[in-house]
């Protein structure tokens, strides 16, 4: 049966500019669909809600109890998962509050236009390596205390270590992948070494803040302070990059919302979350049953591979009326962009912030852009999916 091939075909690079007929074909077989390899697809809004709330539903990896190492909070299962969270989460200010982000309002600004100084019209510029890779890059060095210079460094650690996160068919759980766990190592050597130099001598970033925590049940350990900071490095490189690529792509491809953005700039943030349900930058996320788990008539056996496909659950009629048309003002959009339950994105405010102030800037400029090949080549990676490079004739 095709349907059993769903993830092979999805994953296959030649699917990457387009995907969704396929995801479209996974919730006509679904809601559950098995795999060839015994992994279960679920696709399906109301489905995937139900298991990323399901505490029954772990995020940790599958072969955790071989380990010797602690996993990143992303893929640790509460209580501990809450805890590290928590921690993590304090020096961005009080909950739902987050001050430390708004404070980064201002330099965003100031980056955006910076980068787009070189911006003038008859140009050829690069979306990609010209604006929305180096927007969240020098954001989240600028957070976290990392030197902007050392990105070469950390650039290459995050491709090695995100490309051995991708979700593939057939994929070995208990094999490790060691070219990944040798940059997780390495990045969080020199992210521990930075915390060090900040000891004693308190500065406004997070590096910071984790290294001269003064209540002992709050501090992390040096592992979690290495695991958090590779995690939020990581995080703040490889998904406001595709949002931002994935959004301007949108709005070359369909005019007509340019313009609209342009006399209604009020429409902002919401044309932000459409994009986020639209074109997603995470496409899916997997997860273990602890427990068989019944699904809409089918059970999820107890340690199967699930891989949540959130980029289609995006695109289910059953919840978003005319899900496949971009609409920049959509009511009632809860989207799966930033994930959903315990895990949700911790850093969606910054990457609202960062996405809204790169569109409003960058509308004036795109009204007589041409896209120089349309598809663009896209990345490798299926989970994380988005342009490799996207050039743009002003
Ligand atoms: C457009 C940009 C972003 C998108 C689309 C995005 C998406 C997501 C998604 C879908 C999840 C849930 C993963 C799961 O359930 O397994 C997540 C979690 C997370 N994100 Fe983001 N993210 C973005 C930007 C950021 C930024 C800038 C940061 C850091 C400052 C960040 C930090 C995190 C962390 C730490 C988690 C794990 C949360 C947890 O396990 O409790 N993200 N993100």
């Amino acid at each position: 049966m095709d349907s059993e091939n769903l993830l092979a075909r999805i994953t296959d690079y030649a699917s990457r500019p387009d995907p969704y007929p396929l995801y479209r074909e996974l919730r006509e077989a679904g809601p559950v669909v098995r795999q060839a390899d015994g992994s279960m697809l679920v696709g399906t809004y109301y489905e995937i809600a139900a298991l990323l709330h399901d505490p029954r539903m772990s995020a940790e990896p599958r072969n955790r109890g071989e380990a010797t190492h602690k996993p990143p909070f992303l893929r640790l299962d509460d209580p501990e998962h809450h805890r590290l969270r928590t921690l993590a989460m304090r020096p961005f200010g009080p909950p739902h509050s987050p001050a430390r982000v708004d404070a980064m309002r201002g330099e965003i600004d100031r980056i955006t236009k910076e980068l787009l100084e070189p911006f003038e019209a008859g140009r050829q510029i690069d979306i990609v390596d010209d604006f929305a890779y180096p927007l969240p890059v020098t954001v989240i060095c600028r957070l976290l205390g990392v030197p902007r210079e050392d990105e070469p460094l950390f650039r290459a650690w995050s491709n090695t270590l995100v490309a051995a996160a991708d979700v593939r068919p057939d994929a070995d759980a208990t094999q490790p992948h060691e070219a990944g766990d040798k940059a997780r190592v390495e990045m969080g050597a020199y992210l521990l070494d930075l915390a060090e130099q900040r000891r004693g001598k308190p500065s406004d970033d997070l590096l910071s803040a984790f290294v001269n925590e003064p209540d002992p049940d709050l501090r992390l350990t040096q592992q979690e302070l290495a695991e958090t900071a590779v995690l939020l490095l990581i995080a703040g490189h490889e998904t406001t990059v595709n949002l931002i690529a994935n959004g301007v792509l949108t709005l070359l491809r369909q005019p007509e919302h340019q313009d609209r953005l342009r006399r209604e700039p009020d429409l902002l943030p919401p044309a932000v979350e459409e994009l986020l349900r639209y074109e997603p930058p995470v496409h899916m996320r997997e997860r273990t049953p602890r427990a068989d788990i019944e699904v809409a008539g089918s059970t999820l056996a107890q340690g199967t591979p699930v891989i949540l496909v959130l980029a289609s659950g995006n695109r289910d009629p059953k919840r978003f009326p005319d899900a496949d048309r971009f609409d920049p003002a959509r009511p009632d959009n809860q989207h799966f962009g930033f994930g959903s339950g315990v895990h949700l994105c911790y850093g969606a405010p910054l990457a609202r912030l960062e996405a809204q102030a790169a569109l409003r800037a960058l509308l004036p400029r795109l009204g007589t852009a041409a896209l120089v090949q349309d598809p663009p080549p896209y990345r490798q990676n299926a989970m994380l999916r988005g342009p490799r490079h996207l050039l743009v004739q002003l």
